[in-house]
């Protein structure tokens, strides 16, 4: 794999968190908001985001895996760590890098409502990319919308490489 081109530079990410966070201020007013990051891909959008938030949040984070080394979803979803602060009738709000298949956010919306108790399970992905959605999901806050391509850079990896650009980029082989 190579970086073959630029597809949003540092700009158009920190507007776009920017108002996302202007969003999610409004959107979570007297509500107890929890931001759950779903590690690693998650890392850098959710620091900014969570920055970007003019509210009293809870933060922590989750490892969900569907991935081995490749480019393509295994389909099988399996999360290594519940998180440690106490769910019960929060607001969560589930942090993604990307949304590809669906399968992730899809298993991740229905475990949290089933077996936390929540007030709320919403979800916030930086990228949604349709030209692999394989199940239905809805994704409720959206940075930008991708027909295709594979992206690296801004915490998105290709075999754990590539997270600390600060600009997302598109990679081909
Ligand atoms: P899904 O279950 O197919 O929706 O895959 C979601 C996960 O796959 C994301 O959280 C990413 O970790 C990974 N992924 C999907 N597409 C890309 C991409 O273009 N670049 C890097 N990681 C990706
Ligand atoms: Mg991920």
């Amino acid at each position: 794999m190579r970086i073959t081109k630029t597809v949003l530079n540092r700009q158009e990410i920190a507007e776009r968190v920017a108002a996302l966070g202007r969003q999610i201020t409004a959107d979570y007013q007297g509500r107890k908001l929890v931001l759950l990051g779903v590690l690693n891909g998650a890392f850098i959008f959710l620091a900014d985001l969570a920055r970007a938030i003019d509210l009293e949040v809870e933060i922590d984070f989750i490892r969900a895996a569907s991935y081995g080394n490749g480019t393509a979803s295994s389909g099988a979803v399996v999360l290594r760590n519940e998180p440690d602060i106490d769910l019960a009738g929060k607001d969560i709000l589930i942090v993604e890098d990307i949304v590809d298949s669906g399968l992730t956010i899809a298993w991740l919306r229905e475990h949290f409502l089933r077996t936390h108790q929540p007030a709320s399970v919403k979800v916030c992905a930086l990228l949604d990319k349709h030209e692999r959605r394989s199940v239905a999901v809805q994704v409720d806050y959206v940075g930008f919308t991708l027909a295709s391509g594979f992206l690296v850079g801004y915490g998105l990896d290709y075999a754990q490489k590539w997270r600390n650009l600060p600009e997302i980029c598109e990679a081909a082989s």
